[in-house]
């Protein structure tokens, strides 16, 4: 396990700080998950320490960087369309330094496109640099021209990376890297590289900060938390992290994503059952009702077993609800096949779905598979599937009516005087209180279910 060295760090700021007659700006921008955000987190707290300070507006700032996802192709162009909006501003400000970064940079191709059809962009490396970012953009400054770093492959973990946090009471904690699921339509093990969990010491040592800092809402990221401690040398599983975390006294909740099916137990389950602190939702991405699909998606699980661990789950913990990804159209998924989808997503009733439509990705084996629907027979589908899940979702959401719950709130909502906080199950209600409320738990009596969104008043 890899230490940041900081001196190097420390004499690069020196270089940049020689650049700039007053302490330059950076404006970051994540985009995908929970991952790329708190690395963009980890981006912006390394800048601060060399000598950056951050803008919201990209317009002032020195130094643009975009920390990218590359999951769907319609994530790619959306970012590349952002790219091409920032040429203008490079012909104002010549100095003006734009970097591009993430997962959509693993990946060579995307890298020789930004060489050749984006001259105007300086800075690029994969997921790997974060901890020597002010070495890269020193190197850049004195060498006078563009630095294209080609993906590289880097298996460690590195700790104590400095971070300057989105939130001062939702905090994003990851406890794992990488994956070696290979689902068969994915991106992310090819541009996240293998599994590495971290030390449960380490995790221990930044939760009980979090907790001692007030944060509330503490979320454990992994691409597949289910697989944490594989490969540490201490014996130790998830469930076994989350009891060992719940040992510590103070006013939070914990959260987690993304638990794969193939490796979520009972233990899991019964885990969270044991502590109050832990949310009672679970996120369990399905994917397919189809066993046939699910088999050439490489998931590994059957519907049968997916639904007896949610039985399970409904049997254990009353009152616990569920979330999951769904892809319509993977490569020669029939309508029969789409039909089971539905089924199962009718028998499970999830609380909240999250619906993709199949994109290729180059390199995965799914981009090879014989493809004969049409987009047009897709977006049917993705229809259908909507409008189910929202009557089962506007069903679950009345059922809350009447019922007092603990909300965290996060903030203002549309309307003026009333503020938005979140319920265990990750529902969104909106009430009137004032502002000091906000990053606090409250008491909060539902009294009306609009869809995905509650009213209630404060208890
Ligand atoms: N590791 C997590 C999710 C990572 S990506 C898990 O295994 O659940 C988030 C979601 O994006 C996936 O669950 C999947 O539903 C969707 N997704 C991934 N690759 C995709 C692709 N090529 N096309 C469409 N959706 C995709
Ligand atoms: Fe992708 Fe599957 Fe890994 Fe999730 S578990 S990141 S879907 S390969
Ligand atoms: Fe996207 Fe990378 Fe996350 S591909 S979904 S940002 S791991």
């Amino acid at each position: 396990m890899n230490r940041i060295d900081f001196t190097h760090n420390t004499q690069a700021a020196q270089i940049i700080a020689a650049n700039y007659d007053s302490p330059p700006l950076a404006f970051v921008h994540s985009f995908g998950c929970q991952q790329n955000v708190n690395d963009g987190e980890k981006i912006k707290g390394v800048l601060m320490d060399a000598g950056y300070g951050m803008c919201d507006k990209f317009e002032d700032a020195d130094l643009i960087l975009f920390n990218t996802c590359a999951v769907r192709e319609h994530a790619e162009e959306r970012v590349f369309g952002n790219i091409g909006a920032l040429k203008q501003l490079k012909t104002k400000n010549p100095k003006l330094i734009i970097g591009i970064c993430g997962c959509m940079t693993q990946q060579e191709g995307v890298v020789e496109r930004l060489r050749k059809s984006y001259p105007f962009v300086d800075l690029v490396f994969g997921v790997n640099g974060i901890d020597i970012l002010p070495q890269l953009l020193a190197e850049k400054m004195q060498a006078g021209k563009r630095l294209l770093k080609t993906p590289t492959e880097r298996y460690d973990v590195v700790e104590e990376m400095p971070i300057r946090r989105d939130s001062t009471f939702r905090a994003w904690l990851p406890i794992m890297y990488g994956c070696d699921n290979f689902c068969s339509y994915c991106i992310v093990p090819y541009v996240r590289g293998r599994e590495r969990s971290r030390k449960s010491e380490d995790i221990l040592k930044e939760f009980r900060q979090l907790v001692q800092q007030g944060y509330k809402e503490i979320t454990l990221l992994g691409q597949n938390v289910n697989s944490y401690g594989k490969g540490l040398e201490e014996p130790i599983d998830f469930a076994d992290l989350l009891a060992l975390l719940c040992q510590e006294e103070g006013d939070y909740h914990i959260r987690f994503m993304t638990s794969h099916p193939k490796d979520a137990t009972r233990k899991l389950i019964d885990t969270m059952a044991k502590y109050p602190q832990i949310c009672k939702h679970l996120h369990l991405p399905v994917q397919s009702g189809s066993d046939r699909v699910l088999k050439e998606m490489n998931r590994h699980y059957t519907v049968a077993q997916y639904m007896d661990l949610i039985d399970y789950a409904k049997k254990t913990i009353p009152g616990i609800t569920f979330s999951s990804d769904i892809i319509v159209g993977f490569p020669g998924e029939t309508e029969e096949e789409f039909e089971q989808t539905l089924e199962l997503v009718g028998k499970v009733e999830y609380m909240q779905l999250f619906t993709f439509i199949y994109s290729k990705r180059s390199g995965t084996r799914a981009a090879e598979m014989d493809d004969p629907f049409t987009h047009k027979d897709k977006t049917d589908r993705m229809a259908k599937l909507l409008k189910l899940q929202e009557s089962i979702a506007s069903r679950l959401a009345k059922e809350m009516v009447g019922k007092t719950c603990r909300v965290l709130v996060e903030g203002h909502s549309r309307q003026e005087g009333t503020l938005a906080g979140r319920l265990d199950n990750n529902l969104l209600v909106e009430f009137q209180a004032d502002s000091d409320y906000i990053g606090k738990y409250a008491q909060v009596v539902i009294e009306d279910a609009r869809v995905t969104i509650l009213k209630g008043k404060l208890a």
